[in-house]
């Protein structure tokens, strides 16, 4: 049974956030992901990610400098263009040729949605949608990266999940009498899934409230988009209590560790409804109640092969993930 693990090299053909936009100064950023070091830069305006290991002596970019459109390592002065070669050795002098080996790997990195993305090999599958972002009716609500003991795949499984609600989260979202899930349909296209789920939940809503928010059990629908690798985004739709968005998108660090980059935004955050401290703090309190289940699951990797674990109808939409990822490893290996 193949289980894919943060490190599994199918991975590297896909996009993964690896920092906010404005981490990347001045200076270069060290970031880690799938096991590898990469150093994030704003060489002549223009962003690059180079392998975080100079070729001469194996020293971090990351620790070094930004020149001009170069990067300077800190231990000798050597100096990297975008494209990973280099471009100037101050011992040798500029008469002297650079040798052809002193070069570093590079990776594909773009911003959206306020976060570096990286791909450290040409990315088969898109960047996650989130047009509600620049929506003036749904007001943002910043959350902190948090780094969890799972693995990215595990976490995804978990935000996709439509059974655990009134068992994981009674102390929050979970309506007790909410166990049934109803039948939903899942719908895959190319390396998007898709799934609406209907039903009920504790929310923190404003408007009856004379004190402020508090929380209410009301019916709502959830709109799931999983774009490979392991990118959620859900849409909550409260009827009258108004919309939100939720994206949970990961970062695979090290085998046991992933970065989770949470982006919340709602109608009632928008429109005063919801205050945003309270808003972050209730989603905070959901997102502990996964990572405590979440963190004692061993091993961190999710089975590819389904007769590795039991699964019902409930299950459909984690079931596709599972054969996403499947297929993502088999493109791999053409
Ligand atoms: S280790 Fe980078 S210049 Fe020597
Ligand atoms: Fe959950």
């Amino acid at each position: 049974v193949r289980w894919l693990t943060n490190t599994d090299p199918a991975l590297r053909a896909a996009w993964h956030p690896v920092a906010r936009v404005g981490d990347v100064g001045d200076g270069p950023l060290g970031v880690r992901l799938l096991g590898e070091a990469w150093a994030v830069a704003r060489l002549g305006g223009r962003l690059v990610a180079l392998e975080d290991r100079c070729p001469h002596r194996l020293a971090p970019l990351s620790a070094g400098r930004v020149e001009g459109d170069t990067l300077q390592c800190r231990y000798h002065g050597w100096r990297f263009g975008g494209d990973g070669a280099c471009v100037a050795i101050p011992a040798t002098g500029p008469d002297v040729p650079v040798p052809p080996r002193a070069r570093c790997a590079t990776a594909s990195v773009v911003e959206h949605l306020g976060l570096v993305w990286l791909a450290p090999e040409t990315p088969r599958c898109p960047l996650p949608d989130l047009p509600e972002l620049d929506d003036p009716h749904f007001g943002p609500v910043e959350l902190p990266p948090q780094t969890w003991r799972a693995s990215a795949a595990q976490m995804a499984d978990n935000f996709l999940d439509v059974a655990h609600f009134p068992f994981t989260h009674a102390g929050t979202i979970g309506d007790p009498d909410d166990r049934l899930v109803h039948p939903y349909e899942v719908e895959r296209e190319g390396w998007v899934v898709r799934a609406v789920h209907r039903h009920r939940a504790k929310a923190l809503v404003g408007e009856a409230a004379p004190d402020g928010p508090v929380e209410e059990v009301i019916d709502r629908e959830m709109g799931f988009t999983l774009t490979a690798p392991h990118h959620v985004v859900l849409r909550l739709d409260y009827g009258r209590d108004g919309r939100m968005v939720l994206a949970f998108f990961h970062q695979p660090v090290d085998d046991d560790t992933t970065v989770l980059w949470c982006l919340q935004a709602a109608e009632n955050v928008a429109d005063g409804r919801v205050p945003t401290d309270e808003a972050r703090a209730f989603q905070l309190r959901v997102a502990a109640e996964d990572r405590d289940l979440l963190e004692r699951l061993e091993p961190k990797a999710v089975p590819l092969d389904l007769t590795a674990e039991v699964h019902t109808r409930a299950d459909r939409i984690t079931v596709e993930l599972r054969r996403m990822l499947a297929d993502l490893v088999a493109a791999g290996a053409r």
